[in-house]
């Protein structure tokens, strides 16, 4: 398939995970790539493997995240795909967190999304084109426990892109969501490496809520964003999508 010729697409959280898999394959199917990350020698490596290009911000910046959409416009032209994907996890029970871990949970997970959407929804409204598909989780449509914040923000997420969708709809720009349940990242692995056993059992308890159970590949996961960013999904919009091994099923 080749639904990205001649497309471009921007891709938050892209060193890694399920946005690098992500990254690949929109490359894959023909599309130039920017990659924006915290780490900016594994985006580098990724984007180097992918001929894309890779810039450094911290997406909960909005002022760094508007720079990092300016120098990927200038590298690869007008954005036509954004995928929001970077996000991030601190497990803990909720009276054990701080305000501290509220803004960064938050601003990583919620304002990162906001903050590019804002600055690449107006140019595809404008062009009369454009997906933008957002990484949400299915902690945010479930509640997970340890991961209050992260829900919220994830719960955020699928309610911001109802509201994009809505806004959207008039300029040809549709707006989507995949809820990934556990899939097999070093963000799966973070209460773990916290907590030790506990946080190993807390992960076997999210493989355990599948009807499926067993965690799932990064590419299942860049296999639906691909296809929800396509016009083949061109009648779909406001959705959240779930890829979970029927964690969920609403
Ligand atoms: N892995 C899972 O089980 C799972 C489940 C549900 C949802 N998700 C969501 O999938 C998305 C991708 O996560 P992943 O599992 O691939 O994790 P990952 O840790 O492999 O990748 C996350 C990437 O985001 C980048 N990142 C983190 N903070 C950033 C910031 N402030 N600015 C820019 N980049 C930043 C990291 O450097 C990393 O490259 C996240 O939104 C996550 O919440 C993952």
């Amino acid at each position: 398939m080749n639904r990205f010729e001649g497309k471009t697409a921007l891709i938050t959280g892209g060193a890694s995970g399920i946005g690098a898999a992500t990254a690949a394959r929109l490359v894959a199917e023909g599309a130039r790539v920017a990659i924006v990350d915290t780490n900016i020698e594994k985006a580098m490596e990724v984007a180097a493997d992918l001929g894309g290009f890779a810039v450094q911000a911290d997406v909960s910046d909005p002022a760094a995240s508007a720079a990092a959409v300016a120098a990927a416009v200038e590298a690869i032209g007008p954005i036509d795909v954004l995928v929001n994907n970077a996000g991030t996890d601190i497990p803990g029970f909720f009276t054990k967190t701080t305000p501290e871990v509220w803004d960064v949970v938050l601003g990583i997970n919620l304002v990162g999304t906001l903050a590019f959407t804002h600055a690449i929804l107006g140019s595809m409204q404008d062009r009369r084109v454009g997906a933008i598909v957002n990484v949400a989780s299915e902690a945010g449509r479930a509640g997970s426990p340890g991961n209050a914040v992260y829900s919220a923000a994830k719960a955020g997420v699928i309610g911001f892109t109802k509201a994009i969708a809505r806004e959207g709809a008039r300029y040809g720009v549709r707006c989507n969501a995949v809820a990934p349940g556990p899939i097999e990242t070093p963000l799966l692995n973070a209460a773990a490496e916290i907590f030790g056993e506990v946080g190993a059992r807390m992960k076997q308890g999210m493989i355990d809520s599948t009807v499926m159970g067993r965690a799932g590949e990064v590419d299942a996961v860049s296999a639906a964003i691909a296809f929800l960013a396509s016009d083949e999904a061109s009648y779909i919009t406001g959705q959240t999508l779930n890829v979970s091994g029927g964690l969920t099923m609403s």
